[in-house]
């Protein structure tokens, strides 16, 4: 069964609640899934899973520093996650949510990581602003239903 690893950073919760949702509706999908803070997750986790779905608070227009320094502590595994699924969500008050999807997408890609684009929903990755509601949660849902397909094509199943 393949499985996948949501891990986010949160400090006053609309990420998190993105995050769960998304967990939820990977789930769903029949794949085995972690949903982590960041401050809990291992970086040696990321060898063992099939997809990784990163999320943050948009801060002055990108990830937040903890989500950073999960990416950079990557390197420790550079080239080995090669081939795996990968996304990206974010959550803000007002603005740049899509500049901080896109700057985590961008660390994805650099490992060879395959990402996904929705031509429906939202393009580069789930956002959300301020508290996410009741659609918001749905959107939430369609991004981690999607990213559970595109995990188990990639695993062959
Ligand atoms: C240091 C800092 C920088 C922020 N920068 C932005 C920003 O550039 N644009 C924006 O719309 N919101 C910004 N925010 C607001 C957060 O992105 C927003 O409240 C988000 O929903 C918080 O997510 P969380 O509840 O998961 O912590 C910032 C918040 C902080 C603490």
């Amino acid at each position: 069964m393949p499985n996948v690893l949501v891990v986010y950073y949160s400090r006053s919760g609309n990420t998190a609640s993105m995050a769960k949702s998304i967990a939820a509706a990977i789930a769903e999908e029949g794949l085995v899934v972690e949903c982590k803070k960041v401050e809990d997750a291992d970086i040696d986790e990321l060898l063992d899973v099939d997809g990784l779905v990163v999320g943050s608070p948009t801060y002055y227009g990108t990830m937040a520093a903890e989500i950073k320094k999960f990416l950079d502590d990557s390197v420790r595994h550079h080239g080995k996650l090669d081939g795996k699924a990968g996304a990206a969500f974010a959550s803000a008050a007002v603005t740049g949510q899509e500049t901080t999807v896109i700057s985590i997408l961008e660390a994805l890609l650099i490992h060879g990581m395959i990402v996904q684009g929705d031509p429906r929903g939202h393009h580069y990755g789930v956002t959300s602003l301020g508290k996410p509601g009741e659609q918001d949660l749905e959107r939430c849902k369609r991004f981690g239903k999607r990213f559970a397909e595109l995990v188990k094509r990639i695993a062959g199943e």
